[in-house]
């Protein structure tokens, strides 16, 4: 199942490991203040979020990164599967009455979720690549149809196939293992897989990479999608 790995390890984590609930460490440590404000400022700048934007966080975990991109817009809806992280985002992260986190699977919120139109931005970061082919494809189609109003969608930290076997040492690696989206890191994709993906569905799509001081800069890169043709055509 799709997100398996993060729920089960999240909850070995302690309530106030943040970081360490979602893997973002660095020899077993959370990463510094200074990796998450690359990352904030990636997205943000990524979808040009504004005051008045209205965002949708898909896999949003435990609402850590997702309470940064909130108070820079009026706020969301976070999704994610895990009970135990979407319960840390309600109770810790939840600041106003438009923020909201719910427990649900990422493609089953998009297929059946209540006005869609609302939402102006979406971001979906460490997470696309857990998702089944079918779900991926599935999901892309999905926003690309239904949310209206959507006209930037970061997708982000997507591990690079063409470097994969720079990342695996050969004791980790097993034939296959860049497939499977059940594994710790997920799918890889080359740049070139990702946007055939995407412009199948109806989107264009601008590669980026993190500046070489990010921790995963040397084998993950970042999506921003942009509806084709753009809205209002
Ligand atoms: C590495 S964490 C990233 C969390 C958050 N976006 C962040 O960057 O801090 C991956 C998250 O994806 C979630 N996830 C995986 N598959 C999912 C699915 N099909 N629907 C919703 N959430 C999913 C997991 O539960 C986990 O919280």
């Amino acid at each position: 199942m799709s997100g398996y790995f993060y729920q089960e390890h999240s909850k070995t984590c302690d309530p106030d490991d943040y970081w360490g609930q979602v893997k973002r460490t660095v020899n077993g440590k959370p990463v510094t203040q200074d990796q998450i404000d690359m990352i904030v400022a990636a997205v943000c700048d990524g979808i040009e979020l504004e005051e008045r934007d209205y965002l949708l966080d898909l896999c949003c975990g435990n609402g850590a990164l997702t309470t940064y991109f909130f108070d820079r817009c009026r706020g969301g809806v976070g999704v994610d599967l895990s009970d135990f992280l979407v319960g840390i985002a309600k109770e810790r992260f939840a600041k106003r009455p438009s923020e909201e986190y719910v427990l649900a699977d990422a493609l089953e919120f998009v297929k059946t979720v209540d006005r869609p139109e609302r939402f102006t931005k979406a971001a979906c970061y460490g997470a696309f690549m857990f998702l089944t082919a079918d779900s991926a494809t599935e999901l892309l189609a999905t926003l690309r149809r239904r949310f209206t109003s959507l006209s930037r969608f970061f997708i982000g930290n997507l591990p690079d196939r063409a470097r994969a076997r720079e990342f695996f040492r050969a004791d980790q690696y097993r034939p296959g293992i860049e497939d499977d989206p059940g594994s710790p890191t997920g799918i890889w994709r080359t740049e070139e897989d990702f946007i055939r993906l995407s412009e199948s569905a109806g989107w264009s799509v601008s590669i980026r990479r993190m500046p070489a001081a990010f921790y995963a800069a040397h084998y993950r890169y970042d999506a921003v999608l942009v509806p084709r043709p753009p809205l209002g055509r």
